[in-house]
């Protein structure tokens, strides 16, 4: 970095941070002014990649930008506002408030199968007048390892059970690399029980409708570790409004319960770039249950 402009050293600096956020392959060591500048004039874009998430569409990273040429005649001066923006943005996504990481709602039941009957009558929300089944859990309540997705999928809608899709079978593989099964270690479930119409997001009313009943079950299986898979399980159960990339690769606590979060199978499935940090996640799972 030495000997670099201070423009240089910026964009070096937030390319850098975009591939560690995004664990991407943007090589940056070398990149000095010229080049910068070269890529701003031609409008190559380093950033605003599509987001990991959810079964089978594709999210967009919030608020982050592309580095684009512009009608401006000196891209320097277009790359030290987009650079500006990026900077309020990141500010405005700094300063959103946390999410509330909710209650566990008195009504429910402490019994684990009179949840789950409750929940499979559930009408709290529209999902209930869309979805074929609902999708409470699949895998041993006595598990060790609590995985939590986003949403039932059509797959999942069509079986009433989480992640029988392609991204499951993909999961399964995953957690397989590191010793475990849903057949003997592992409990599956969802923040929305129902599938949303054509895969969409879940909403914000849906997520607080629903997401009782997994509180519950957390309450209920008691895991010794939980793993959140993809951006709305993550933001949901460390009760912040982050993005996936900075949230992943550390150990939270849910009610006391250690809690990682990874990228989600689909994700992956779209876009090897994250295949190194959800190894890397696994690792961390894996020497969490060891007690490392
Ligand atoms: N994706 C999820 O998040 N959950 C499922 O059950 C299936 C796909």
């Amino acid at each position: 970095m030495s000997g670099r402009t201070p423009l240089a050293a910026e964009v070096a600096r937030f390319l850098r941070q975009r591939a560690e956020l995004q664990g991407g392959e943007l090589v940056l060591d070398g990149v000095d002014r010229a080049e910068a500048l070269s890529m701003a004039r031609a409008g190559r874009s380093v950033a605003g990649d599509s987001g990991p998430d959810a079964p089978g569409r594709t999210v967009e990273e919030p608020a982050s930008g592309t580095l684009r040429s512009t009608d401006s005649p000196d891209p320097e001066t277009s790359l030290a506002s987009f650079l500006k923006a990026e900077v309020e943005a990141r500010s405005r996504r700094d300063a959103e408030p946390e999410v509330d990481q909710g209650a566990t709602d008195p009504e429910l039941p402490d019994d684990y199968d009179a949840l789950r009957e409750l929940a499979l009558g559930c009408t709290r929300c529209r999902l209930s007048e869309t979805r074929n089944q609902v999708v409470f859990a699949d895998g041993s309540p006595d598990a060790r390892l609590m995985v939590v997705g986003e949403a039932p999928g059509a797959n999942e809608d069509a079986s009433g059970l989480p992640f029988v899709g392609q991204a499951g079978r993909f999961l399964d593989l995953l957690l397989a690399c590191v010793g475990l099964s849903r057949e003997e270690s592992v409990y599956i479930a969802n923040v929305l029980k129902c599938r949303p119409p054509g895969n969409r997001d879940p909403q914000a009313d849906e997520i607080e409708c629903c997401s009782p009943f997994l509180r519950k079950q957390i309450e209920l299986v008691q895991p010794e570790v939980i793993l959140a898979v993809g951006t709305f399980a993550g933001k949901l159960l460390t009760g912040t409004s982050s993005t996936l990339g900075r949230l992943r690769g550390e150990v939270y606590s849910y009610e006391g319960v250690p809690l990682l979060v990874t990228y989600h199978p689909a994700a992956l499935l779209r876009n090897g770039r994250w295949t190194r940090p959800v190894w890397d996640d696994l690792q961390l799972l894996r020497s969490v249950l060891d007690g490392g």
